[in-house]
């Protein structure tokens, strides 16, 4: 094996990739990447200009004059560091619009590749096994009940709002899945030589265990 290694992460939302890509690279010392946070921040750019949904010569144009990196665990859009502000509902709405778009996932797939080349990476999003790093030494899908995604979001929500509402939830919840597996473009699917871990009756601690134990046995 070269020194360089990727671990490739899909799943869709709220099935716990971020939290586990974070803490598996924090101990293996590898830089984390979240592609979602990219397609966040093209649609934080969208919202901002006004420009509008589809795929057209405007959208084309901005896609353009746009730069975006991820590095230090930070989205930077065109060298702004945009992390905090594209975790709010109307951003991800935003981003899954934009993101079924053809030329909004090849500049970004592009930027990703990159990434994936320079150093030993844990990448996560919805394509990464399946597009972006097909020859990634490593790669996973993780996945959970949308009931226990949705329990999980509605604990995070209620301690900052107590009238989030679970139903509301689970009903976002399997919105975006639909919107995610069934676009045209690249949607959500286990990669044929994607390991399935299913999450909802594991701690998060379990699964970064999984993930680490098998890299340091390659590393040998
Ligand atoms: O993981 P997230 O919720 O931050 O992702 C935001 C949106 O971007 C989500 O609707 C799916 C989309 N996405 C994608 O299409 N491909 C990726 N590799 C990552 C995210």
């Amino acid at each position: 094996m070269t020194d360089i290694y990727r671990i490739a992460i899909d799943g869709p939302s709220g099935a716990g990739k971020s939290t586990v890509a974070k803490t598996v690279a924090k101990v293996l010392g590898i830089e984390y990447i979240d592609t979602g946070a990219m397609y966040r921040a093209i649609g934080l750019k969208m919202v901002r200009l006004g420009i509008p949904f589809v795929e057209d010569e405007a959208l084309l144009k901005m896609l353009e004059e746009t730069d975006i990196d991820f590095a230090y665990g930070k989205v930077f859009l065109d060298g702004e560091d945009v992390s905090g502000l594209i975790r709010t509902n109307e951003i991800s709405k935003a981003a899954s619009d934009c993101s079924a778009f053809k030329s909004v996932r090849v500049k970004l797939v592009e930027i990703q590749q990159g990434l994936g080349k320079k150093k030993s990476i844990i990448m996560e999003g919805r394509d990464i096994c399946t597009v972006v790093l097909t020859d990634a030494e490593f790669k996973y899908f993780l996945t959970a009940s949308a009931e226990e995604r949705a329990r999980r979001r509605y604990k995070e929500l209620v301690e900052k709002d107590p009238s989030a509402d679970y139903d509301d939830i689970l009903r976002q919840i399997n919105e975006r899945d639909y919107n995610d597996s069934h676009r045209e473009v690249d949607p959500l699917r286990q990669a044929e030589d994607a390991i399935l871990i299913d999450s909802s009756d594991m701690s998060i601690d379990e699964v970064v265990d999984f993930i680490v134990k098998r890299v340091e046995k390659y590393n040998g």
